[in-house]
């Protein structure tokens, strides 16, 4: 592989969350074109095992023992972590008020939820997250294949590093195709009729990311992305063709329409917190509106996700599902977002550690995880279904 060809690849891939690095498509070839440091860096993740978790964040730590340095660093936090720090205080900060004495059983407690048409047997689901060979040898597969033992939703990121072909067809469960749209339309039109070829039975618009999120740290390591990394969906073995790099930036709100049309699928809008631009996805036809800050690896000092949830679930009225994520650690958290009116919420760096520290089965396990501290919470707070949570459950603070 030629040089310039590395640097176009790793420039291109690195994050995951988007496609491109500069402010236009010319700057960025330069930029890929100039000379990189080499990469140098230990293989990713090859565990595959079931995993004994105390807690999600306990599991942080011990994928930070098992990636080396760099690969972790890929999923930290942009700037100072602020956003990252308030998605976790945004839900702690949230009493839960639980009733009592209300005749609940264990063997009552029932957490499926319907969620654009699939009955998913918990209201958790994993996060689109590019660039996964980062974190596994196997990159997405593990991912997808455990989150399907989990019978859940699994969500292919637009920058994967599989081709969506290869991801379809590793998870039983059902599955959603991510875009980051690029500045070739007919590039789009492919993208999303590859998914709908491939079983994808929802495209998710990306509407928070425009550039890479990239952690100080990944930064001061030297952007450590593997120059073999190049991102699956573009593949011309699969039919991707174009520019990777050039991802369109001036999104708006008939490209919803424009995916919609040429998908003939639902398109759900992820990334959207204004009350406006969520009334206007949903006047162009959004099948859901998905609350995130991308875990605060996008634009640090935007809101807490939780802190946005209420005025999104408002402003929709009940008309679509409202989705969360960013932050989502525990089993209370899940009941807490549920009760303000999500419908699921999603899970991206748990599903990775997840990945890293044990490949399918880790993930399998923190679905488990999951599940099991969702069941206390309900049993503690006295409601059986997930569907009956609602805002009596939470403490007016
Ligand atoms: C390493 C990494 C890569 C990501 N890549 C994408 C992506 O390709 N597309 C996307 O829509 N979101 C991406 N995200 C954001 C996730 O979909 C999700 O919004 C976020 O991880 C949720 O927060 P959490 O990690 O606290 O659960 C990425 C997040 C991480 C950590």
């Amino acid at each position: 592989m030629t040089t310039s060809r590395r640097n176009l690849i790793q420039a291109v891939a690195v994050g995951g969350a988007a496609l491109a690095a500069t402010q236009d498509a010319t700057k960025a070839i330069a930029q890929a074109n100039a000379p990189m440091p080499a990469v140098d860096m230990p293989g990713p993740s090859t565990q595959e095992r079931a995993l004994k978790i105390v807690s999600i964040e306990a599991l942080e730590d011990e994928a930070r023992k098992i990636l080396p340095p760099g690969r972790f660093a890929f999923m930290g936090p942009a700037g100072d972590g602020w956003t990252y720090r308030e998605n976790r205080r945004a839900f702690n900060e949230l009493p839960i008020m639980p009733r009592r004495l209300q005749g609940v059983d264990e063997k009552d407690i029932d957490l499926r939820t319907t969620l654009l048409g699939h009955e998913l047997p918990l209201p958790v689901f994993t996060c689109p997250t590019g660039g996964q060979g980062m974190i596994h040898a196997k990159a997405e597969l593990p991912n997808a294949s455990g989150t399907g033992m989990a019978g859940t939703l699994f969500v292919a990121s637009g920058a994967s590093t599989k081709p969506m072909e290869v991801i379809a067809k590793a998870t039983s469960g059902p599955k959603w195709f991510q875009i980051y749209m690029n500045r070739d339309m007919g590039v789009n039109r492919t993208l999303v009729q590859r998914a709908k070829a491939a079983g994808f039975s929802a495209i998710v618009l990306t509407a928070d990311a425009l550039g890479p999120g990239q952690s100080d740290e990944f930064i001061r390591l030297g952007r450590p992305f593997p120059p073999d990394l190049a991102p699956g969906n573009y593949d011309p073995a699969y039919g991707g063709h174009g520019n990777p790099h050039d991802q369109k930036r001036d999104l708006s709100f008939s490209d919803i329409t424009f995916l919609r049309e040429e998908s003939g699928l639902p398109v759900l809008v992820k990334g959207v917190d204004q009350p406006d631009d969520i009334r206007q996805s949903l006047a162009a036809g959004a099948a859901a509106i998905w609350v995130s800050n991308h875990g605060g690896r996008q634009m640090d000092g935007v809101p807490a996700s939780m802190h946005m949830l209420r005025g999104a679930v408002d402003v929709v009225a009940g008309r679509v599902p409202v989705l969360l994520d960013s932050g989502v650690r525990r089993g209370i958290d899940v009941f807490r977002a549920l009760a303000f009116g999500a419908t699921a919420v999603g899970i991206g760096r748990p599903a990775l550690w997840g990945l890293a520290a044990g490949g399918s089965l880790g993930v399998k396990s923190v679905y488990a995880q999951l599940t099991a501290e969702m069941r206390t919470a309900m049993l503690l707070s006295g409601v059986a279904k997930v569907t009956d949570l609602n805002r009596d459950y939470l403490a007016k603070v």
